[in-house]
């Protein structure tokens, strides 16, 4: 899908305005600078269809959102993505196809995945579910990385040696975030985190992945309710209907999008 015949323009239309003031627009497809490109994504559950050949990118180094209803297909979305559904079309990521490989290869690439729910092992203790997150790292600085976790979110250090299970719903999802960091991701994939959260949680949370964002570069792909905050995080963003990509643009822009401000800003 174009999605310049929408009026909006791609992320290099946008990287291109602003570095030349150009203000011609580019097909979204035929940017190569994007870290994560996808093409054509189809997924299903069985016999039932719930993606039905999807488009949508991310730069490096940005933060985008998919916007859409419950059951729009924005979960299937982040698990195609970890090849843990029966996937069609194509997943770049630096230029390597990510379709047909096994999750562990993928998580090996550096796609590291926060899923809907709390993404903590709860007989594991908080310190080894960190420990588990940088099981595919062999460098030298996991230790000093954990430290860092537990300066960021105190709450973990103090119970480094309790099963995640026993935390509350906002320190497992502090806890989930963090071990999916401790890979050091090239991309984070982000399905929900706000869910459940008290608002004073959740925006210390979006504060923390935005430091991660601006501090190590990571790339980060959200899906969230709380369409607001994301919108004012991401510099990017979809919306998809019962597994179509229908909107995209820069997030500032689909902020005061009328559809999108009706369905899901709530004014
Ligand atoms: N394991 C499954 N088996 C069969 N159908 C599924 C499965 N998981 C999801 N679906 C269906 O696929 C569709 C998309 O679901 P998905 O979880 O991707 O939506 P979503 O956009 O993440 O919704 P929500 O906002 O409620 O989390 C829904 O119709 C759902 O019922
Ligand atoms: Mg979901």
């Amino acid at each position: 899908m174009n999605f310049t015949a929408m009026g909006f323009k791609s992320n290099q239309a946008v990287a291109d305005t602003q570095n030349t003031q150009d203000t011609q627009d580019v097909d979204l497809l035929q940017c190569d600078s994007e870290y994560l490109k996808v093409c054509g994504l189809r997924a299903a559950y069985g016999d039932v269809g719930v993606l039905h050949g999807i488009d949508f990118s991310v730069a490096k180094g940005q933060i985008a959102v998919i916007l859409g209803a419950n059951g729009a297909g924005k979960t299937t979305t982040l698990r195609a993505l970890t090849g843990m559904v029966s996937t069609e079309g194509s997943i770049r990521l630096a230029g390597e196809e990510l379709v047909g490989e096994p999750t562990a290869e993928i998580v090996r690439r550096g796609v590291a995945h926060v899923p809907q729910g709390r993404g903590t092992f709860g007989d594991m203790s908080v310190e080894e579910n960190l420990l588990v997150g940088a099981f595919v790292r062999n460098d030298k600085q996991v230790r000093s990385d954990i430290a860092y976790w537990y300066q960021t979110f105190p709450v973990l250090g103090e119970r480094r040696n309790q099963p995640a299970g026993s935390l509350s719903g906002g320190e497992q999802q502090m806890l989930a975030i963090a071990r999916a960091l401790m890979l050091r991701p090239s991309l984070l994939l982000l399905d929900e985190p706000s869910l459940g959260l008290a608002p004073m949680v959740t925006r210390f949370l979006f504060e923390q992945l935005k430091a991660s964002n601006a501090i190590a570069g990571t790339t980060m792909l959200v899906v969230e309710q709380n369409a607001g905050l994301a919108l004012s995080v991401a510099s990017w963003a979809y919306v998809l209907e019962a597994g179509e990509m229908v909107l995209a643009g820069p997030a500032c822009e689909l902020a005061v999008n009328d559809k999108v401000r009706r369905a899901y800003l709530g004014y």
